[in-house]
C-alpha cells in the first residue's frame, strides 16, 4: 500500500481548477491506497486573513472534501494546525533549504512581484509544503501542475537530509492529470483559473449556481476561427474549455474534435454547460448535508488523532537524526 498526502488551501471559492486538477483525484486514490487529505491552514496566513472567515473556510474545504467523494472512514480527513508536527518539521526544513532556490519558486516570484517587501511566510512556504508531505512518508502527491516546482523541492530537501543524515524521508513522487492539471480563466486563458481574481465570470467555484455556470462558460473567451480545436498555444480559450469538457465527459480531445466538426463554439459551449452544472450538481447536494453537521468536526478531530500518530514516529526519527534534544 502507498501513502498519498495532498492539501488545499481554505481560502474560500474553491473552483473548477481545484476539482479538475487536485481534488477529483482523491476518491479514486482511496480505494488502493493509505490517502491523508488536509485542510492547509498554516498555507492560508501567508497572506492576511480574516479570522472568523479563516475558521469557516476549513469547514467549507472539510465538507468540499467529503462531498467530492472521500470517505473519512478510509481516508484521514484533517487540519494541518491541528496536527503540531506540521510547524514542527516546517521549521526543520526550512534550516534544510537555501535562500537561493526557495527566491527561484515563481509561485514566489509571481507573488511578490512588484512589491517593496512581503510576508515572510510566502518565501518559507513550499518548505512547509515539503514538511506536510515528509511527514507521513508520502509516496504519491496527486496536485495541479502549478505545484510540479514546490514537489521538485520537496525531493530535493527529501534527498539532501537522506544523504546528510542517513535514510531519514521517503521521497515522493507528484501525480498530475492530463486534461485537468492547469485549467485557465475563462475571461483570460493566458492566466490559470485561480481564488483570488476579481472577476467572478474568470472561474466556476464548484457551488455555483446553474445560471453563473452559464454565464461563465458562456462569456468564455475563444478566438475568432470558429473551429472546436486543440490548440493550447494558438487557440487558448477553446483548448481551455476543450480540457474541461474532457475532464467531464472523459472523451479524448481528438474525440471531441470529430464530434464538434461543423458546429460553431455556440454548440459545444452549450454542451459544456450541461456537462459541467450535471458533473458539480451531486457535490453540491452532497456539501449541503455535510457541511452543518456536528459529523464534519468529530470527523476531523478523529483524522488528526490518527494524522499526528503518525507524524509523531517521523518527528521521534527526525529529532534523532539531527540531533535535536536531549539523549
Ligand atoms: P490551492 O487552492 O492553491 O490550495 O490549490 C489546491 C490544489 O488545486 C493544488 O493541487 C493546485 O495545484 C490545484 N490547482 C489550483 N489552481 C489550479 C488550476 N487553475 N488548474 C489546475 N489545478 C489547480
Ligand atoms: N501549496 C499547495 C497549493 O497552494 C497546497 C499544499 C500545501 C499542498 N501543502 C501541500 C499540496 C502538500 C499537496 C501536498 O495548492
Amino acid at each position: 500500500m502507498k501513502r498519498v498526502f495532498s492539501g488545499v488551501q481554505p481560502t474560500g471559492n474553491i473552483h473548477l481548477g481545484n476539482y479538475l486538477g487536485a481534488l477529483v483525484q482523491f476518491p479514486e486514490l482511496q480505494q488502493d491506497n493509505e490517502c491523508l487529505y488536509c485542510i492547509v491552514d498554516e498555507h492560508a496566513i501567508t497572506v492576511p486573513q480574516d479570522p472568523k472567515e479563516l475558521k469557516k473556510h476549513i469547514l467549507d474545504v472539510a465538507a468540499l472534501y467529503i462531498a467530492v467523494g472521500i470517505d473519512p472512514k478510509k481516508s484521514i480527513v484533517f487540519v494541518q494546525s491541528e496536527v503540531s508536527a506540521h510547524a514542527e518539521l516546517g521549521w526543520i526544513l526550512i534550516c534544510a533549504s537555501n535562500t537561493g532556490e526557495l527566491f527561484r519558486m515563481t509561485q514566489f516570484k509571481a507573488k511578490s512581484h512588484g512589491k517593496e517587501s512581503v510576508g515572510t511566510g510566502l518565501l518559507t512556504y513550499p518548505a512547509l509544503m515539503a514538511a506536510d508531505i515528509l511527514l507521513y512518508d508520502t509516496d504519491i502527491v496527486p496536485v495541479g501542475n502549478d505545484q510540479k516546482q514546490h514537489i521538485e523541492l520537496t525531493r530535493d530537501l527529501a534527498i539532501r537530509v537522506n544523504n546528510k543524515y542517513g535514510k531519514t524521508f521517503v521521497v515522493p513522487d507528484g501525480r498530475f492529470l492530463k486534461a485537468g492539471a492547469r485549467i485557465m480563466a475563462l475571461d483570460d486563458p493566458t492566466a490559470k483559473m485561480s481564488k483570488s481574481a476579481v472577476n467572478e465570470m474568470s472561474r466556476i467555484s464548484l457551488l455555483d449556481e446553474p445560471s453563473k455556470i452559464k454565464k461563465a462558460i458562456m462569456r468564455a473567451t475563444t478566438d475568432s476561427e470558429g473551429s472546436v480545436r486543440f490548440d493550447m498555444e494558438n487557440k487558448p480559450g477553446i483548448s481551455n474549455l476543450m480540457n474541461i469538457y474532457s475532464a467531464f465527459s472523459g472523451k479524448s480531445l481528438e474525440d471531441i474534435e470529430k464530434d464538434y466538426e461543423g458546429h460553431g463554439y455556440g454548440d459545444f459551449k452549450k454542451d459544456l454547460v450541461e456537462l459541467t452544472v450535471d458533473g458539480l450538481a451531486p457535490i453540491k447536494a452532497h456539501y449541503e448535508e455535510i457541511r452543518y453537521s456536528d459529523e464534519l468536526v468529530r470527523t476531523l478531530h478523529e483524522g488528526a488523532e490518527r494524522a499526528d500518530a503518525i507524524a509523531q514516529k517521523t518527528m521521534k526519527r527526525v529529532r534523532e537524526k539531527f540531533g535535536l534534544g536531549l539523549e
